[in-house]
């Protein structure tokens, strides 16, 4: 699909993104746009070669792509100058690559903090009372009658909810909890975020003057001891080399055996096969998962899992949000190409 196709620049987006207004600012400012539109949905190196061609100003390109060495080569011989990852986490993405052929990279924050917080809270709700399970009950005609055991699950109220990464997405998630369901707090943040402590601090004397029950806060000093206290962990890291199956089958053990496990960050962050090993040994433990180690797929014997609830990599997914992020992509590419600075985030 092409707009535009008079434009001196041009800048190819690897797939159709929401809105048109990403399109409208790329055609304001002189840009021949080119969506691919094949229909598969993970594009190979060859086929994103294939697509930039011998001249290529820009690409804005998606987390399943693999940008390294060899796209970043590619791109900067059709004299690419740009490229946009419509993301926030670019760990698909080799900057030092990017840097080596003189190509700036951008990425999407912001836009995404509370749509992927607000689904982080509603699998960690949808998980501490059993939705899911529940619905496959009702719609396989199961329901015979009310009953005082029917799917009784955790009331959040007064529990502590474990934050792990407490940057933008992480503290918000952090808020929803707290200010809507009176959770107690505590949190761990590698990069020693300070992000949580004013909200914290300032919630904490709205209660008091309001005469309501305080809630209780800790910044923890290890990851352990966040495994170890809290009712509902949720997992807001990026994914490096050391954040890579940071939970495993030794802090899963540290968890409490009913203890609620979220991850809407990056799928390697949990080794899945441990993951699955926990589940079927704690069936009072639940997990809500958005992200996969191999994504698309799941590990073996997740999918059976009654105590797993899995959704596809949705967290993001609010149209004011795609929409924006969309936006973002096009700004940081065009950015680079007409010379304004780009919304490159390395430290979220
Ligand atoms: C991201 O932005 O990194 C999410 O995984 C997709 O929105």
């Amino acid at each position: 699909e092409v707009w535009n196709p008079n434009g001196k620049y041009r800048v190819v987006s690897t797939k159709a993104m929401p809105g048109t207004r990403w399109i409208n600012l790329l055609i304001e400012q002189d840009c021949r746009v080119e969506i691919c539109t094949q229909k598969k949905t993970i594009l190979s190196v060859e086929d994103i070669i294939a697509l930039m061609g011998d001249k290529c100003d820009g690409v804005i390109g998606q987390l399943t792509e693999d940008w390294g060495e060899t796209l970043f080569s590619a791109l900067s011989r059709a004299g690419g100058k740009a490229f946009s990852n419509m993301a926030v986490g670019y760990n698909n993405v080799d900057v030092n690559a990017a840097t080596k052929y003189g190509v700036a990279v951008g990425n999407t924050p912001g836009v995404l903090t509370e749509t992927t917080a607000e689904l982080a809270a509603s699998l960690s709700l949808a998980a501490a009372r059993r939705i899911v399970e529940a619905d496959e009950f009702m719609r396989a005609g199961l329901y015979d009658g009310w009953l005082p055991h029917l799917f009784v699950g955790n009331l959040l109220k007064g529990q502590t909810v474990g934050v792990i990464g407490a940057g933008r997405i992480g503290s918000a998630y952090a808020r929803m909890m707290v200010e809507g369901f009176k959770m107690n707090l505590i949190y761990y943040d590698l990069y020693q975020s300070t992000r949580l402590e004013k909200f914290i601090t300032a919630y904490g004397q709205f209660l008091k003057a309001n005469g309501e029950q305080p809630v209780t806060w800790k910044r923890a000093s290890s990851m352990n001891e966040v495994l170890q206290e809290a009712d509902v962990i949720s997992l807001h890291p990026i994914l490096d080399k050391t954040t890579y199956h940071l939970v495993n089958k030794e802090s899963l053990s540290m968890m409490k055996k009913e203890a609620i496990l979220i991850n809407c960050s990056r799928g390697p962050v949990v080794d899945e096969v441990a993951l699955v090993e926990h589940l079927k040994a704690n069936p009072m433990f639940r997990v809500g998962l958005d992200v996969f180690e191999d994504e698309p797929y799941m590990k073996p014997g997740l999918a059976d899992m009654k105590n797993a609830i899995v959704v596809p990599h949705i967290a993001s997914a609010s149209k004011w949000t795609r929409e924006g992020m969309a936006t973002l992509a096009a700004l940081n590419v065009l950015g680079k190409i007409k010379g304004y600075p780009i919304w490159s985030d390395p430290n979220r």
